[in-house]
């Protein structure tokens, strides 16, 4: 399934800028952001991705002291995953057009809406990064 139009590099900049301290080894805060480098992982780890672009929006990551990614790719990247979560959104129908009542009886609701995820974040916060 297409994704949305015109991606800036959003591996490549995860790659730079967050697999460093994110990775199967290193895995800060229990967040392994190597592991996100195909585009299905869009979809299959959407809640990792959706962390990522809330980390990014808040200034978050990278952490205060590291190098920092131009603030031009960090909104383009946001921006980009923003729009590629609305897409699946608009997606969530089984086949292009009809849905039929059985299909509908199927969707389920997403399992976690950002307000969710906020509040999963406030609880799950380990200790702040040192320095
Ligand atoms: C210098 C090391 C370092 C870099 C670089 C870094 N992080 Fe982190 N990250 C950490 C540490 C340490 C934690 C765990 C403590 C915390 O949450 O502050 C963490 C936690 C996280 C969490 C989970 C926090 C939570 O509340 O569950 C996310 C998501 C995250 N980082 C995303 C990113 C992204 C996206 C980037 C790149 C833009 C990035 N990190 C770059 C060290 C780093």
């Amino acid at each position: 399934m297409p994704l949305a139009a015109e991606a800036p590099d959003v591996f490549a900049f995860v790659e730079k800028s967050c697999v460093a301290c994110h990775n199967a080894k290193v895995k800060s805060g229990d967040v392994d952001l190597k592991a996100l480098e195909t585009a299905k992982t869009f979809e299959e780890n959407r809640e990792t991705w959706e962390k990522l672009v809330e980390k990014l929006k808040t200034g978050k990551m990278p952490p205060p002291g590291s190098p920092q990614p131009p603030a031009a790719v960090t909104t383009a990247v946001t921006g980009w995953l923003q729009s590629e979560f609305a897409r699946q959104d608009r997606m969530v129908k089984p086949d292009a057009g009809h849905v039929s009542a059985a299909a509908r009886l199927r969707l389920k609701p997403r399992p976690a809406s950002l307000g969710d995820l906020k509040a999963r974040l406030k609880v799950t916060r380990s200790a702040k990064y040192p320095g």
